[in-house]
């Protein structure tokens, strides 16, 4: 009989805490973004919508690149990231857009370099 009441209580622990479990709110939301935190300019739409078929735009903002590099990374994005290939001017309007508003970041604003490494 023992037994069998702490059978009992250990089943209403479990589905308390089952219920509890699911009724917890989620913590943790990840914030949309928005096209309209983007600069404005040319190629926005299309940049941002291109880009973030597979992962946020920040993955993309948070870097600076010139034109080349960027070109680079469209064409890493294609040939290993399966991104379908962008060509002509809609390549054009893209690379427009990441190295006008996405440009190289200046060597000085990478703090101190060493003036005797080789650059
Ligand atoms: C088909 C999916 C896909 C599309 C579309 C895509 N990417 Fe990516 N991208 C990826 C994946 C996957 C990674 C992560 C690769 C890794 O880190 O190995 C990534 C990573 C990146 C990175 C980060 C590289 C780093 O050094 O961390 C940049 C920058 C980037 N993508 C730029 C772009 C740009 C710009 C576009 C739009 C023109 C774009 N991607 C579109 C799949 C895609």
């Amino acid at each position: 009989m023992r037994r069998l009441l702490s059978l009992i209580a250990a089943a209403g622990f479990i589905a308390v805490s089952a219920g509890y479990v699911a009724a917890q709110p989620k913590t943790f939301t990840p914030r949309e973004e928005n096209i309209e935190e983007l600069p404005a300019g040319p190629g926005r739409e299309e940049t941002f919508y291109t880009c973030t078929a597979c992962h946020n735009f920040k993955l993309v903002a948070q870097q600076g690149m010139s034109r080349q590099r960027w070109n680079d990374t469209l064409t890493w994005m294609t040939e290993r990231q399966g991104m379908p290939a962008i060509e002509g001017a809609d390549r054009e309007l893209i690379l427009d857009y990441l190295s006008t508003h996405y440009p190289q970041t200046e060597p000085a604003a990478r703090g101190w370099q060493n003036p005797f490494a080789n650059q």
